[in-house]
């Protein structure tokens, strides 16, 4: 693991420590790279009607398109679970969109972590073009 990977992870853990999950109690962290080095974080965000709960990798690319940033190096996230759980089906979709072979860094509070990429996790991606 490098340095930039591990200093990815530490920014997942510090979006985790803000997310909002009192309805569930899984928090979730994640960090995007982008193409010019800048890191977006984002953590998930419940509510009370609990469709509306928003993820943590889609916080943190909401985030980064909104300014201004649409080409993406790799994304870590962490949460709670041993093995590492991988971003949700909603999730690789809407990372798809803007980078859809993504390496992605799955990580574990207790210090677990696992590589893979966004071709591997969601193959034969929709797209309208
Ligand atoms: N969650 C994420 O933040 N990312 C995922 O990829 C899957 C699930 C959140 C949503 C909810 O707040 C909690 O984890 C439990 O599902």
């Amino acid at each position: 693991m490098i340095d930039s990977q591990k200093h990815l992870i530490e920014r997942a853990k510090h979006a985790r420590s803000l997310a909002y999950a009192p309805y569930s109690n899984f928090q979730v962290g994640a960090a995007l790279l982008t193409e010019d080095g800048t890191i977006f974080e984002g953590c998930n965000v419940e509510n009370s009607s609990f469709g509306l709960t928003v993820c943590a990798e889609r916080s943190a690319l909401l985030s980064a398109v909104s300014q201004g940033h649409r080409a993406f190096k790799a994304i870590a996230v962490i949460t709670q679970t041993n093995p590492p759980a991988s971003p949700c089906g909603a999730c690789r979709q809407v990372l798809a969109e803007f980078a859809p072979n993504l390496p992605i860094i799955i990580a574990s509070t207790d210090g677990q972590i696992a590589e893979t990429n966004l071709s591997d996790l969601l193959p034969m991606q929709f797209r309208l073009k």
